[in-house]
Formats: C-alpha cells, sequence, structure tokens
C-alpha cells in the first residue's frame, strides 16, 4: 500500500530533520527534494543551461549531496526552481518517488500543493527568519564554511522572497496541511508533533 507524507516548509525551518525522523519512525522512504533543485542549481553554476541540466537529471548527480549543501548552490537552486520547464521535468520522478510500494515521505516547497496534492498526510513546517537564520549559520560553521550571522539571515530571507513569490509552484501550505512552527520547539518536540499529525492522518 502506498502512502505518502508531504512536507514543506521554507529553509532551515527543521522540515529536512522532521521528515528523516518521520520516515524512519513509520519506515517509509525519504527524498528531499530541495536536492533536485540543488543538482540542477549546481550544474548551472558549472555552465549548463538549467533546463538542460533538470532534463538529464540522474542518480549520479544525487550521489555526493554534501557538495550540494553550501549557500551558493542554495541560492543557484532557487533561482532555476523558478524556471517552470525545470520545475516540469523534475515532476515525474518525485510523483513515482511518492508512491513506492511502502511509503514516502517528500519534503519540499509543494509537495503538498502541486506533486502531491492528494497525499494521505501534509505538513507545513516553518519558523521565524531569525531563528531559521540562526540554525542555519551554526550548521555552516560547524562544517566550515565562514560566515555571519547577518549574511544567512538575508540569504534565507531572499530565498523566502524569491521560493514564495515565484509564479510556477511557489513555496505554499496547502489548505489541508497541519502547520508546526519549530520556533520555539526542541527537535524532540517538533518530531513528536510531526509524528503524532501523521499518525492522525493514517488513523483516518
Ligand atoms: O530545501 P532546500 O533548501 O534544499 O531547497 C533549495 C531550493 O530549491 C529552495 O530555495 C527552493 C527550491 N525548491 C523548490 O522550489 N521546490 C521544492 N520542492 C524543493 C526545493
Amino acid at each position: 500500500m502506498s502512502f505518502t507524507v508531504a512536507i514543506d516548509g521554507p529553509a532551515a525551518s527543521g522540515k529536512g530533520t522532521i521528515s528523516r525522523a518521520v520516515a524512519a519512525h513509520f519506515g517509509l522512504g525519504h527524498l528531499d527534494t530541495g536536492l533536485l533543485y540543488r543538482a540542477v542549481g549546481k550544474r548551472m553554476l558549472d555552465g549548463e543551461a538549467p533546463a538542460e541540466a533538470a532534463a538529464t537529471l540522474t542518480a549520479d548527480h544525487l550521489a555526493d549531496p554534501d557538495s550540494l549543501r553550501g549557500p551558493d548552490v542554495a541560492q543557484a537552486a532557487s533561482k532555476v526552481a523558478a524556471i517552470p520547464e525545470v520545475r516540469a521535468a523534475l515532476v515525474d520522478f518525485q510523483r513515482a518517488y511518492a508512491r513506492r510500494a511502502g511509503g514516502a515521505v517528500l519534503d519540499g516547497r509543494d509537495i503538498g500543493t502541486v506533486i502531491c496534492p492528494n497525499a494521505e498526510a501534509k505538513l507545513f513546517v516553518t519558523a521565524s527568519p531569525e531563528v531559521r537564520a540562526g540554525r542555519r549559520h551554526a550548521e555552516l560553521l560547524e562544517r566550515g564554511l565562514e560566515t555571519t550571522y547577518e549574511a544567512v539571515l538575508a540569504d534565507v530571507q531572499e530565498r523566502d522572497a524569491r521560493d514564495a513569490g515565484r509564479s510556477a509552484a511557489p513555496m505554499a501550505m496547502a489548505d489541508d496541511a497541519v502547520l508546526i512552527d519549530t520556533s520555539t520547539l526542541s527537535i524532540e518536540e517538533a518530531v513528536a508533533a510531526a509524528i503524532a499529525a501523521v499518525e492522525a492522518r493514517r488513523r483516518r
């Protein structure tokens, strides 16, 4: 039986951590759809045309996720994600993954609204821009990348504006999604809230 959990939200909201924990708890597969856009963004930075890069994306391009986690690739991902041809080229892969036997969690920006409007459970995970920038700043420092809190906050706000303001599948909360604001929650509390919300949908 397939069971799809759609988890959307802005950068550094905690949706990645929550998605991995929900997938592990329920024994579901997990697809971080941001990685698809990051891989296309990286190839654009390397000189390829974004639409062509999206149309020819393979698992090999996702094999080294750590090389896709930096801020330059994040900004490039947000830019290519506004191109309708890029989004169209990535739809089939995401929908096929969502319906894999055994069920799946997909996290991104448009999963509950565009990719999987019929997902059995939908969450929208958010937090204030300041909290998200603080988390991302700490994460980047831990990975040895030199940056300031102010630069990270500006980066987060720029991406939020582009991701929510674009006309092609903008970041948005689906009407039937459960909102989880992680601003004042610990990781354990946020994960527990997400698991409870998915559990409630599973019993319906
Ligand atoms: O989740 P992330 O920060 O890795 O995503 C990187 C960028 O990719 C994000 O700024 C917008 C884009 N994206 C998107 O448009 N749609 C998705 N489903 C996932 C990511």
